[in-house]
This record gives C-alpha cells, sequence and structure tokens, in this order.
C-alpha cells in the first residue's frame, strides 16, 4: 500500500474522530438540565415518613428516566430531621448555593412551613407530598403562589374524624390530648373539637405537651376520671403509641383516633388495635393505578407503601408533568404550568388545586388491626369520605 493511501486514511480517520468529539461536544451543552431538591426527615422522631417519600421520590423519577420535557432532572436529597431550623437551613442551601428550581418537600407542617416562606421569598417552586396545615400554602390570608401540596388539608381531616366518630361510632364524648408546639397537631385538634361541638358531642378535657414529654400520667389520670368515649391523639405514631400504652396502662377504655401522622409500620399497633385514623389512600383500593403502584413499590422495595410514599410520588409526578407542559426550567412558568393542572391521574385520586394550591379529593378511613397469635399488625379500610 502506498504513503499515499495511508495519510488519506489517517486524514479520514482524524476527520471522525473531529466529527464525533465535536458532536458530543455540543450534546453536552445541549443537554438541559434542573436542579430539584428533595427534603425529608431521613432522621430523627418520624424517619419512617422521610425513608417512605425518598424510596418514592427515586421511583417516581426511575420510571421517568430522570427527564421532563427536554429537561434531564438532577435530585439532590437533604435531611430536615423533622427540626424546623434544619429545614429553613437546608432549603436556603439548596436555592442559594445548589441552584434548584423547585423543591419537594417537606413531609410535616412543622418544618415545611418554614420552608415554604424561603420558597417564596426566593421565588422557587414547593411542592410538599404530605404536610397538611393551612399555613404551608396560606400565610394570614396571604397566598404563597410558589407552594403546593399534593395532599389534602386539616381542616377537612379533623372534620372527616369528628364525623366518623358522631356518626359510625356514635360517640357522645371526646377527650382531646395534643403537642402545643406542632401546628399540625394544634390545627389537627382544633377542627376535631369545633366539629365534634357543632354535631352535637361533648368535649370533656383538653391538654397539651411539649415534643420531649414523655410523661403523660398528670394528664391521663384526667381523662380516666372524665371516661370519655374517644381519646382523639393528632400527633406523629411514636408519640401517640407512648401516650396509648400509658392511657390503657391507666385504665382508659376509650376508642383512639387520630390523623394521618399515625401511618407508620412503627406504630404500636398491639396498643392502637381498634383504634382510627384518618388518611390520605388504602392500599386495598381496587383502582388500577394504586394497585400498579403497591406492585411497583413492593417490587422495588419488598413492602406495602404508606401514604407518605403514595403522596411523593404523586407530588413528584405533579412537578415532572409542570416542568414538562411548561417544558422550561423557569420557576415562575412551572408554577404556572402546575397551577393549571387539570385532573391529574394521580395514585391518591384526580387532582385539580384550589386557589391556594390544595387539592380537593377523599379522606379515608383505617382502622389498627393487631394479631395477637402471629404479631402482626396492619390497617384496615373502613371508609372513603368525599369533601
Ligand atoms: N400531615 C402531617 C403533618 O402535616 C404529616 C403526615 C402526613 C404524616 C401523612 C403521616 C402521613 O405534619
Amino acid at each position: 500500500m502506498s504513503k499515499r493511501f495511508w495519510l488519506v486514511i489517517g486524514l479520514a480517520a482524524l476527520v471522525v474522530m473531529l466529527a464525533v468529539a465535536g458532536c458530543g461536544q455540543q450534546q453536552a451543552a445541549n443537554q438541559k438540565v434542573i436542579k430539584i431538591g428533595l427534603i425529608a426527615p431521613l432522621t430523627g422522631d418520624v424517619k419512617t415518613f422521610g425513608e417512605s417519600t425518598k424510596n418514592a421520590v427515586e421511583l417516581a423519577l426511575e420510571q421517568a428516566g430522570y427527564k421532563a420535557g427536554d429537561y434531564t432532572i438532577q435530585l439532590i436529597e437533604q435531611d430536615d430531621a423533622n427540626d424546623p431550623t434544619q429545614a429553613t437551613n437546608v432549603a436556603t442551601k439548596l436555592i442559594t448555593q445548589d441552584g434548584v428550581k423547585a423543591i419537594i418537600g417537606s413531609v410535616t407542617s412543622k418544618t415545611t412551613i418554614p420552608i415554604s416562606e424561603v420558597a417564596q421569598a426566593n421565588k422557587v417552586v414547593e411542592i410538599t407530598s404530605t404536610a397538611t396545615n393551612p399555613k404551608v400554602t396560606v400565610d394570614n390570608g396571604q397566598r404563597k403562589d410558589y407552594v403546593f401540596r399534593a395532599c389534602f388539608i386539616d381542616p377537612f381531616q379533623g372534620k372527616v374524624a369528628a364525623k366518623f366518630a358522631l356518626d359510625q361510632l356514635h360517640a357522645k364524648t371526646a377527650s382531646v390530648i395534643y403537642d402545643k408546639g406542632n401546628d399540625y397537631t394544634v390545627g389537627l385538634a382544633q377542627y376535631f373539637m369545633d366539629t365534634f361541638k357543632a354535631g352535637g358531642g361533648q368535649i370533656l378535657t383538653e391538654d397539651t405537651y411539649t415534643v420531649n414529654d414523655t410523661d403523660f400520667s398528670a394528664i391521663l389520670a384526667k381523662v380516666a376520671k372524665a371516661k370519655p368515649d374517644i381519646l382523639y391523639l393528632p400527633d406523629y405514631y411514636q408519640k401517640v403509641s407512648l401516650i396509648g400504652q400509658q392511657a390503657r396502662d391507666a385504665g382508659i377504655k376509650a376508642i383512639f383516633m387520630g390523623g394521618d401522622g399515625w401511618d407508620s409500620s412503627d406504630l404500636n399497633y398491639a396498643v392502637m388495635a381498634g383504634g382510627y385514623f384518618t388518611n390520605h389512600y388504602s392500599p386495598e383500593d381496587t383502582r388500577p393505578e394504586v394497585q400498579k403502584w403497591v406492585q411497583d413499590y413492593k417490587a422495588k422495595y419488598g413492602s406495602t407503601p404508606d401514604a407518605l410514599a403514595t403522596l411523593a410520588y404523586d407530588a413528584t409526578n405533579l412537578l415532572l408533568n409542570a416542568i414538562k407542559t411548561a417544558n422550561s426550567d423557569d420557576p415562575t412558568a412551572i408554577r404556572d404550568a402546575l397551577a393549571a393542572t387539570k385532573d391529574f391521574p394521580a395514585v391518591s385520586g384526580k387532582i385539580t388545586f384550589d386557589q391556594d394550591g390544595n387539592p380537593i379529593k377523599p379522606a379515608v378511613i383505617l382502622k389498627v388491626t393487631y394479631d395477637p397469635q402471629t404479631k402482626q399488625g396492619g390497617t384496615q379500610f373502613v371508609a372513603s369520605v368525599a369533601p
């Protein structure tokens, strides 16, 4: 072969190499990336909430191939430990240092309210999966218009619980105990009491504690004397399990009731058995969206998704859909697309937002079960209540 031949081949190869390299560079420049933050309590007193949430967000993104429209999603995860100060700090860092355009989270109202202030002030979109207190999206009558949620709100949840107690359990009296430093428990207690009283029920005792309290004997002695039909405990699973145990030890026979905060595999099922709580979804729901979701989650994580996981999945898909519709990484365009969402087929129900960024959808009532023989606890679907 002639030298010339090899020269031609060599040049051709060089041209191809340069073309490929150039193309690669162009692709990198064309690749649009949008950063999204996830804030959840991965440690602390409600860490099962954080674990479920993280699992579900990652599964939703995986199923979407980490894509929304022309954008590749980069997820940055942060732990708030269910602490409001830490929540504010990580939200600030995500926005000012990492440059996220949207935040999924957090999970509880006490951390999500401060995060919503940071998101709104910086005009970054926030969608919380499960924070149910009204103050998350509205502050003193002022709509925080970059903030949305995938769940119903506590005035509805408290009302559903009180009506169920009156109409289905034929309760006449109730006692209420709640954490006075937590917007979620304060709100839910109030909404429950308002509806219970308006429906002819009587609140026999109302007592509060603080987050670090572990001995409830003084309060429970009062409740034992009052003998209410219902003991309403609107707090998270750890605290209600503790209070429930001490209540039974004090001889209280009341039916326990509570809200979505009970939803955890770490609830003390043996103690809370026979109690009822309001929640966002039931894995027993036969709708195909629900059954596919339960299967997908089980296949990846080996357990049945709780409401936390389900709503985190819905929140992520709502956000991905808005980014795709806006086909933009501009938070204001994403906000507008979210606000315009109509009948989005979420697992927890069809989602359309009201003017406050809240979906209008049904609640379910679940009964806590426990089999002393197998030592297995769980929940049983009782009813679905439309708004
Ligand atoms: N709704 C609770 C809050 O606002 C959080 C929660 C939601 C807990 C769903 C469990 C299940 O603090």
